[in-house]
């Protein structure tokens, strides 16, 4: 049974599920049966990438769930290494392959990259290829402000999303406001920072007071801000734990508690140093 999870309309009229699965480091061998579960769970939103390796894992899936295209949102993201906008073009026709689908819903330029080359005209890329109508909406990911503002004064699409790191320990909110002004949702990367918060004396607490554990309350969180999730999990019964977060809700007090957690902790690195290109 899929879950009853909410849509966001993205800045195209596209509807997102806001709450989805990651597969960052999942195993591309176990990918197939990792996100069959995940589709048995509930989950109806993948967020996978070119650097994951496990697309095809993904399609694999998809095709054995029986599911139809339409009910599955899937978001993919471009290579490092695909950055210039001819690559861009041949990356993007290799994950249509290996996720066997004629479309994406969603994909993004992964990283900004912008020490190695320029991002503008990887995002001309995207344009180019939303413009086919394979992909559904553009985005970008681990986009600053600056880098936002730079896409704003060139380009002619406003990304639908930009997905970057966000938890109760880096709450983002001047960048996520940012997005918000300017139609941009914000998608949470590491929703539960891979596991660093789920000790946090604040989120247990707050989970004892609604009989919940400190990941489902930091999930909660992040929707009731608004973004969009997609924790990841290889384990069935922590799947259908991140999805039970629609019959309880946090107060104000609970929320503004949680806000006073930010740190300003990265578990990934900073967009303005992140500069890795792999082999492929
Ligand atoms: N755009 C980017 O640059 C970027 C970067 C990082 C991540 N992402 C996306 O965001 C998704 C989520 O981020 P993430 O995978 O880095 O981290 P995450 O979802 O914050 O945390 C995943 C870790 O937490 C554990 N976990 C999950 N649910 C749990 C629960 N209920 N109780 C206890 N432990 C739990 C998982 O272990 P088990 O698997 O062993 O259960 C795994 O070790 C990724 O899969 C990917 O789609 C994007």
């Amino acid at each position: 049974m899929p879950a009853v999870v909410p849509h966001l309309t993205l800045n195209n009229g596209v509807e997102i599920p806001q709450l989805g699965f990651g597969v960052f480091q999942v195993e591309p061998s176990r990918t197939a049966e990792v996100v069959l579960d995940a589709f048995e769970a509930g989950y109806r939103h993948v967020d996978t990438a070119q650097m994951y390796k496990n697309e095809a894992g993904v399609g694999e899936a998809l095709a054995r769930s029986g599911l139809d295209r339409s009910d599955v949102f899937i978001t993919s993201k471009l290579s490092n290494a695909s950055h210039d906008p001819r690559a861009a073009h041949d990356a993007f026709e290799r994950s249509i392959d290996a996720l066997g689908t004629p479309y994406v819903d969603l994909f993004l330029i992964h990283w900004p990259m912008p020490k190695v080359g320029d991002f503008v005209e990887t995002w001309q890329a995207l344009e180019a290829l939303y413009g086919t109508g394979r992909i559904r909406a553009i985005g970008v990911s681990n986009f600053t402000e600056q880098h936002l503002r730079r896409l704003a004064e060139t380009s002619a699409v406003t990304p639908a999303v930009n997905q970057i790191e966000v938890h109760p320990y880096l709450s983002q909110n001047p960048l996520r406001a940012y997005g918000r002004e300017h139609g941009i949702v914000t998608e949470a990367w590491s929703p539960i920072a891979q596991g660093k918060v789920l000790s946090d004396p604040e989120l247990v607490r707050i989970g004892g007071e609604h009989g919940r554990t400190p990941a489902q309350v930091a999930l909660r969180w992040h929707l009731q801000r608004g973004d969009v999730v997609f924790p990841k999990t290889t384990h069935r019964e922590r799947m259908a734990e991140n999805l039970a977060l629609f019959d309880f809700e946090l107060a104000d007090d609970e929320m503004a508690a949680i806000e006073a957690l930010d740190r300003g902790l990265r578990t990934g690195a900073h967009p303005d140093e992140f500069n890795w290109v792999p082999e492929d």
